[in-house]
């Protein structure tokens, strides 16, 4: 069976957890590979709301197994109220849910520093979402990380938080002077979520092996987006995880061979949270009616998001680093109301034009947008869910946004619902199908 790896194309929100939602009834496993609670992935569906942080997408439909894999970050106190919320809802999740015993703890001491990095950073911050993954990715990488089986050796547990709270401890006192942790405060909740959470921790990777080899289909869901990625995107305005395709096999032991295709989901416009360089960002009224009627404030910490117009240069680049063999556009019902469209098709960086995405941040925020400007519908597709019912002028949009990219438009979302979708099955077949031949 043919396995597709589905990403952001920008700065994230892209309506990931929509497009996932949407396609998990086409296959049976749903994978988080990177990134942690950072993330907040909305789905709608009969009217409900639900917003994942840290479960898959894939849990609200269909019947299939939703994997949390080693390359994902976990907040376990998090998890343990995530999945009790889903089970709240009707949301079926025992034997449809596993999690890594291989990836990481976020511990409290991780969104401490997270919160006291940013302070000391003042005017240069990063703008995170506060869930402390970069200290958590930080001690990962630096080796002084705690694994979610490691919340299954009891007896070993105490000890382990013990030194890691100790070592943490020396930078929150030494460096910051503020209150150090108590190891049992830190112990407790850690112990008692993991006594949860055991009857989900596996080894995924021999678990995703075995699916693989009974001809399982597997949607490997990104999170944040390619523009965040710690070595592709606006460093170092960026997430700590490889957002990109690269980091499916790192952060889930599923090798090259058994991914096939690759999605890229991009609004129709463009989005970003936090700080850094946007060379299409609009702070005028356009962009101002972006927001209000797109509904941008962040899921995961409700802060308004900044809007301005497609960046076709990043998203370009986005497509070459992933290979997108087709694009999902979202939220095409938000720009019914222009009259005028922008599409930014390149940058001019100190009076030269360019059509690169500059390795240095600050020479990235110089970047002013060459705009070509597109007539607007001024029609509703509010809900369309067939592509021949669009108005011309938005599919005429969404070619030429194809045409940029190099790559089919082959799903366009018209509202925040599941059925507020239009999916081109010829294109999906061409474009995202295969049968593999091993
Ligand atoms: P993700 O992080 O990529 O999953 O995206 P978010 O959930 O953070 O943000 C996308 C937002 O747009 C959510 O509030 C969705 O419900 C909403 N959304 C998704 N697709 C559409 C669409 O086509 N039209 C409209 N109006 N809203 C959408
Ligand atoms: P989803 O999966 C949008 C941004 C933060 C900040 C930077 C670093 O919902 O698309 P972090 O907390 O990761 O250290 O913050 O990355 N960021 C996101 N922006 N969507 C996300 O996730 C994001 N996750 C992190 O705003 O600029
Ligand atoms: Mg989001």
């Amino acid at each position: 069976m043919s396995n597709l790896v589905v990403l952001g194309a920008q700065w994230g929100d892209e309506g990931k957890g929509k497009i996932v939602d949407l396609l998990t009834d086409r296959f049976d496993t749903v994978v988080r590979y990177q990134g942690g609670a950072n993330a907040g992935h909305t789905v709608v569906a009969e009217g409900v709301k639900y917003i994942l942080h840290q479960v898959p997408s894939g849990i609200i439909n269909g019947a299939g197994l939703c994997v949390v894999a080693n390359g994902v970050v976990v907040d376990p106190t998090a998890m343990v109220g995530e999945l009790l919320e889903l089970k709240q809802k009707g949301i079926e999740v025992d034997g449809r849910f596993v999690l890594s015993d291989r990836a990481q703890v976020v511990m409290p001491y991780h969104g401490e520093l997270d919160r006291l990095t940013e302070m000391r950073l003042g005017k240069g911050s990063i703008g995170t979402t506060g869930k402390g993954i970069g200290p958590a990715y930080e001690s990962k990488i630096s080796r002084a990380g705690l694994r979610v089986g490691d919340l299954l050796t009891n007896s070993k547990l105490r000890e382990k938080v013990k030194d890691l709270v100790e070592r943490a401890n020396e930078l929150i006192v030494k460096l910051y002077n503020e209150r150090p942790f108590d190891v049992d405060e830190v112990y407790s909740p850690l112990a008692a979520a993991g006594e949860q959470l055991a009857p989900y921790i596996t080894n995924t990777a021999d678990l995703l092996h075995r699916r693989i080899e009974e001809g399982s289909s597997i949607i490997f869901e990104g999170a944040q987006g390619a523009m965040l990625d710690i070595d592709h995107g606006t460093y170092p305005f960026v997430t700590s995880s490889n957002t990109t395709v690269g980091s499916v096999c790192s952060g889930t032991g599923v090798p090259p061979k058994h991914i096939h295709r690759s999605l890229g989901i991009a609004k129709a416009y463009c989005t970003r949270v936090g700080k850094g360089p946007f060379p299409s960002e609009d702070e005028t009224e356009a962009g101002e009616k972006m927001r209000e009627i797109g509904g941008e404030f962040g899921a995961t910490t409700g802060r308004p998001r900044r809007c301005g117009w497609f960046d076709a240069v990043s998203a370009c680049y986005a497509a070459r680093i992933n290979g997108f063999d087709a694009v999902a556009i979202t939220k095409i019902d938000v720009l019914d109301g222009f009259s005028e469209i922008q599409v930014c098709i390149a940058y001019e960086l100190d009076g030269k034009r360019i059509e690169h995405v500059p390795a240095s941040a600050t020479e990235m925020e110089r970047c002013k947008p060459i705009y070509k400007s597109v007539p607007g519908w001024r029609d509703s597709t509010s809900g369309i869910d067939g592509f021949d019912d669009l108005p011309d002028k938005a599919k005429r949009y969404l070619d030429y946004l194809a045409g940029l990219l190099g790559i089919p438009v082959v799903i366009i979302s018209t509202g925040p619902d599941r059925r507020h979708s239009a999916v081109r099955e010829d294109v999906y077949r061409q474009s995202l199908q295969v049968i593999p031949n091993h």
